[in-house]
């Protein structure tokens, strides 16, 4: 039996306090290890695409419940939040059809640029709300 292989491991400085929003990252961490690991162990290609779209279905759910906690609590930086979401899902939809079509392939390089975002991501921008939304007692 092989081992599943994860590429990033979540941890607790990743957390913005807010339990939904850390359920929500550490299931983005998950698809992601799930996508390495199905590319180390040169899983088909059928499998691939199928972890790619739950990798954008889950990011897609996700950002929206930020965006909706934004709405809800009038965050100042609302817009160029939603600009840095928008850009992302571009990016993956992209990457996506460029692998359906066969132009591209899903490497490791492509597979750390999403975690490298996500971790990104996460550290600066979404902390950046968390004193906001605790305020307004998401928890
Ligand atoms: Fe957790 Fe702004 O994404």
């Amino acid at each position: 039996m092989q081992n599943t292989m994860n590429l990033y491991d979540w941890k607790d400085s990743y957390s913005v306090e807010i339990s939904s929003i850390d359920d929500d990252h550490k299931g983005l961490f998950r698809i992601i290890n799930q996508l390495f690991d199905a590319m180390s162990h040169g899983k088909a290609r059928g499998l691939l695409d199928e972890t790619l779209n739950q990798l954008i279905d889950y990011t897609k759910t996700h950002f929206r419940r930020e965006e909706m906690y934004f709405s809800t609590t009038n965050y100042p930086e609302t817009l160029e939040h939603k600009l840095q979401h928008e850009m992302f899902i571009e990016k993956i939809v992209a990457l996506k059809k460029g692998f359906e079509s066969g132009d591209k392939e899903i490497s490791i390089e492509l597979i750390k640029y999403l975690s490298d975002w996500l971790i990104n991501h996460i550290l600066i921008s979404d902390k950046r709300y968390m004193a906001h939304l605790k305020k307004y007692g998401l928890t």
